[in-house]
């Protein structure tokens, strides 16, 4: 991450002269008003919104757990809607006729276009199906889609109708979606109950497809779905409607072969025809929540994280217009999957809020060719780019031909998201990819922060590869030394958190408030002491430099980041420890030079159970089927025994440093406080047979 610190990139002068923010002196004027005048700030923003009642207080909370429970609020007292936002209003606006997404399938070709009005025909007919099934306000609904029209369309539906979203990858396992969908509805009535909203007997709809071409393969969602059913049935919840979307040709459609599916699974176009494509919205307090999104931390399940609908809503737009300089006229494309944070914020809502076109992707970068990124760039003349530095590093490896093959002058700014980007990928991206033109704007946020956070504005930041810059509009972070306090020397390094809220900020953990204080406003250190309990706690480590820039150095808990994608840990531990072979697993990144970090799984094997390849693949299996193929353990070592404190918690400081490939005790740090420090001796030892 050092390398590159001195290296400055300006914007050029064209750029910033169009540019919304056109100078680092603008910036910091613009941020000075967002923290010193934040009334007013967020007031012009606000009134490019249509509230169906105004609100009257800017936000209300509390941040210290010394104090009392935290609580935020944000734009107190306004009712709204945010699909009426993304889609009536535009159409008000006379942008009905515009091109919303060109929706770009996994094939060659399979493509289509769709405008405001088409979405808002799309999203009117599926609230109204939505509604027919007993779907209402507060009632969180499961989605379960690939990148087809329908996850967008289906996430604005619940928004109209007031209902909750949750959308799960379309990667994740029968067993990962059932533990999600269970979650939201046990829950739902502790969260909603008091508002009114919930009923215990609240319907429960999934809306999913047959299934989707990733590449060449057939991925069989259907199946997955029928899996996470019959989980759900066997806990004593049942799915009430299974709403499908038929996306694979009816000859190779699985839902031929499942015949005598149970009543609750319907054909989605069969009701969306029959449907009215009107469908009045539901006016929604500023608190009322907006969706949920499940996310991995470094302990226990995943956490339904929530944001609510009027400062989410006015975060996502205002990010998006500002981190990509949006201007009428401009085609957004963001690479990631609507079931992910950024899909939500950089494709269902902050574009679409803004009126903006987009690209939407079902395929992945490298089908048919290596080119095919870059080919959508040049057919729909993109100008902003927004994708993964693991995406980045997986296309360099192919050379510059299959860039430089296509027209991509169109480009004028380029994203980064999910990790931290090395410089030697930073510098491909903005070189060959953006022919040093397109400023980077290297995105730091989180799921829970609903939007960017610590970022370049394209026309204004003098940008240093790998840093994030200097902080958005109303973000005030902080950098934390090992006792918790605030450092406020300018150039630092510790804890990055956050010292007031800002309008994107998670509310909550679905259905348990106790777990979001703890997970995020308290910092323990090494003696589990508690240091800090009075900010928002990011997760992440950083490094401010002496011009007060900001270099994210990844997560700092136990979990792990591969490919842009949060895995905890315990989870995956806890699939290994199950294994009928295993006595105990212990999971820690490494890294990796294409996914930023891989999974290195050290596992302990029973008495007299000698270690094998079956054993092996059947442990990688395990976690591939039970979590999702992106948690599957890229090396599995045979560990003879764990390096444990006295106290028992194991050193993963020192399990990280092997994996991480050193080999000397030396390097390893202070090793006397374990119980048998001999036992880093034998791990060195019995790597060679790791993989
Ligand atoms: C974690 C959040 C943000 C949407 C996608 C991932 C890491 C994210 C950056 C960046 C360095 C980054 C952090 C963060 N991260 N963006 N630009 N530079 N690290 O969302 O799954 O909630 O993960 O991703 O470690 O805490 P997420």
């Amino acid at each position: 991450m050092e390398n590159g610190q001195d290296e400055i990139y300006k914007p050029s002068a064209e750029f910033s002269s169009n540019a919304h923010v056109k100078s680092l002196d603008d910036y910091k004027k613009l941020y000075a008003r967002s923290i010193e005048h934040p009334q007013a700030f967020w007031s012009e923003i606000s009134s490019e919104f249509h509230w169906q009642k105004e609100w009257d207080t800017l936000s209300k909370y509390n941040y210290d757990l010394s104090r009392g429970s935290i609580s935020i609020e944000w734009f107190i007292g306004g009712e709204t809607n945010v699909c009426y936002n993304a889609l009536d209003r535009q159409i008000e606006m006379g942008h009905g006729s515009r091109t919303a997404f060109h929706w770009v399938g996994n094939d060659e070709g399979e493509t289509k276009d769709y405008t405001f009005s088409d979405m808002f025909n799309m999203v009117c007919q599926m609230a109204n199906v939505l509604k027919d099934c007993g779907v209402k306000k507060g009632d969180p609904v499961a989605i379960y889609l690939p990148m087809v029209i329908q996850l967008p369309v289906a996430m604005l539906a619940c928004a109209r109708i007031g209902a909750i979203h949750s959308v799960i990858f379309g990667g994740f396992s029968s067993e990962s979606l059932a533990g999600r969908i269970l979650d939201s509805k046990c829950k739902a009535s502790c969260v909603l109950g008091t508002a009114g909203m919930w009923q215990p007997d609240a319907v429960q709809v999934i809306v999913t497809a047959d299934g989707v071409m990733r590449g060449p393969k057939m991925i069989k969602l259907i199946e997955i779905v029928r899996e996470a059913f019959d989980m759900c049935k066997s806990d004593g919840h049942q799915l009430d409607h299974v709403l499908i979307s038929q996306r694979l040709p009816e000859d190779q459609s699985p839902l031929g072969e499942l015949k005598n599916l149970p009543h609750q699974y319907k054909l989605l176009k069969d009701l969306c025809d029959k449907a009215s494509n009107t469908c009045p919205v539901e006016w929604m307090k500023s608190e009322d929540p907006l969706f949920m999104l499940y996310t991995s931390g470094s302990t226990g399940k995943p956490k339904g994280v929530l944001h609510t609908t009027a400062g989410y809503m006015i975060w996502s737009y205002t990010t998006f217009k500002y981190t990509f300089d949006y201007r009428p006229g401009d085609i957004f494309f963001c690479t990631a999957d609507c079931g992910w944070i950024t899909g939500h914020s950089y494709i269902t809502y902050g574009p679409m809020l803004n009126g903006a076109t987009q690209v939407l992707f079902e395929g992945i970068p490298t089908h048919p060719t290596n080119s095919r990124f870059w080919e959508i760039c040049e057919q729909y003349k993109v100008t902003q780019f927004y994708t993964a530095p693991t995406a980045i590093r997986a296309l360099m490896r192919f050379g510059d031909e299959p860039v430089q093959r296509c027209n991509l002058s169109s480009l004028k700014v380029l994203g980064s998201v999910g990790e931290p980007i090395n410089s030697e990928a930073w510098k491909w991206y903005h070189t060959v990819v953006g022919s040093s033109k397109c400023p980077i704007v290297d995105t730091w946020w989180q799921t829970e922060t609903g939007g960017h956070m610590i970022t370049p504005l394209p026309g204004a930041t003098p940008l240093k590869p790998g840093s994030a810059t200097f902080p958005m509009f109303g973000v005030v972070p902080a950098v934390l030394d090992a006792e918790g306090r605030e450092i406020t020397e300018t150039e630092c390094e510790g804890y990055l958190a956050i010292k007031q809220p800002w309008p994107g900020q998670m509310r909550t953990v679905f259905g348990d408030h106790e777990r979001f204080e703890k997970t995020y406003f308290e910092l323990y250190d090494a003696e589990n002491n508690l240091i800090c309990n009075h900010f928002y706690i990011t997760g992440d480590g950083c490094r401010r430099d002496k011009d007060g820039y900001y270099w994210l150095t990844g997560r700092v808990d136990d979990v792990i980041n591969v490919s842009g994608h949060r895995i905890g840990t315990a989870e995956v531990e806890s699939k290994l420890d199950e294994h009928v072979d295993c006595t105990e697993a212990a999971v820690v990144g490494y890294p990796h030079p294409v996914k930023g970090e891989g999974i290195y799984a050290y596992v302990i094997l029973k008495e007299g159970v000698e270690p094998c390849d079956r054993i092996r693949q059947e442990l990688k299996n395990k976690v591939r089927k039970e979590i999702g193929a992106f948690a599957q353990p890229d090396i599995i070592h045979w560990a003879p025994g764990l390096p444990k404190t006295r106290s028992g918690k194991i050193m993963r400081r020192i399990l990280r440093k092997i994996a991480a490939g050193q080999t000397m005790v030396d390097d390893l740090g202070d090793v006397s406080t374990l119980a048998d420090p001999s036992v880093v001796e034998s791990l060195i030892a019995s790597k060679a047979d790791a993989a």
